[in-house]
């Protein structure tokens, strides 16, 4: 007789979330999750402010399960709003941002339970904060760090649309160690500056990279004309070598319009 092959609940449960804010019974379970996801310890009374909107909006994500009677809190979203003029994003702005009334949401921490992830609940929970932010006509924009290695969330906000602004160095310290971070930014409300210093950057990078290009063109025409053989491909690999690392380079620049 043929064996029945084992059936992977894991793999075939799709869990029936629903997004709404988050409560004060769901206090422990938060405070729980936080301490499992992040290597940063939360103050009690972080979770007190999270639970009764004390300066903080935020979304969870509860599977209510298959009979719609379940109320599990599997993931969760917490930002903070603040004044544009106070922040560390204000030069990447329009210029209307500095008014007095401008706003900015800050992205405090995002998590989704492992068993639940690549469902699209981080996903959905960062729409809710950008649709927010958007139905604000004073914010200006939604803005978070990650730490540099947190390669899942990276890709996550970078396929969310957010822009990777800057890195900045040893922004963390944790247990006795220096992190860098990285920047995120999602422009609303055309809260993007029109020539932010990105623009000017990115600009003079890819100009610079032209002229690279030429020279290294030009060099090695040079080269091909005076040199004996195997001078030319040792000038030609040190070229290439030049240009790849800058290509590296500009890849992974901080400072850059993704
Ligand atoms: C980052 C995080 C919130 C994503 O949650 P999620 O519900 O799995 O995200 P979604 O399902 O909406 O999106 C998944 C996308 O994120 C990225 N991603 C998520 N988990 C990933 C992983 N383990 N490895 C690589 N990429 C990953 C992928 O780009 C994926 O895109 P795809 O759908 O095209 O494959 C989740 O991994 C998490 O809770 N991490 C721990 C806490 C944390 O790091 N929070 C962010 C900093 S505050």
């Amino acid at each position: 007789m043929l064996e029945q092959p084992m059936l992977d609940v894991q793999a075939t449960y799709v869990p029936s979330v629903i997004y709404r804010p988050i409560l004060p019974s769901d206090l422990d379970v938060l405070e729980q999750i936080h301490a499992k996801l992040f290597p940063i310890r939360y103050e009690r009374e972080f979770f007190l402010n999270v639970v009764n909107g004390h300066g903080i909006v935020s979304w969870a994500a509860v599977d209510i399960g298959l009979n719609s009677q379940s109320d599990e809190l599997i993931g969760f979203v917490t930002t903070r709003v603040i004044a544009a003029h106070d922040s560390e994003i204000e030069d990447l702005l329009t210029s209307d941002a500095s008014r007095k009334d401008a706003t900015l949401v800050y992205i405090l921490t995002l998590g989704v339970v492992e068993r639940y992830r690549n469902h699209g609940i981080a996903g959905s929970l960062v729409r809710e904060v950008t649709k927010y932010a958007s139905s604000m006509t004073n914010c200006r924009a939604v803005y978070l760090h990650v730490i540099a290695y947190n390669q899942p969330a990276i890709n996550f906000y970078q396929k969310m649309q957010f822009k990777l602004i800057r890195k900045l160095h040893k922004f963390y310290y944790i247990k006795g160690r220096h992190y860098d971070a990285y920047l995120f930014v999602y422009y609303v409300n055309g809260g993007r500056s029109p020539c932010s210093p990105l623009d000017v950057l990115s600009t003079a990078a890819t100009y610079i990279k032209g002229l690279l290009k030429l020279l290294a063109t030009k060099l090695w025409k040079k080269a091909e004309k005076k040199s004996p053989r195997w001078s030319k491909c040792k000038e030609s690999s040190t070229l290439l070598l030049t240009q790849n690392k800058r290509i590296i380079g500009s890849d992974n620049t901080i400072c850059q319009c993704v």
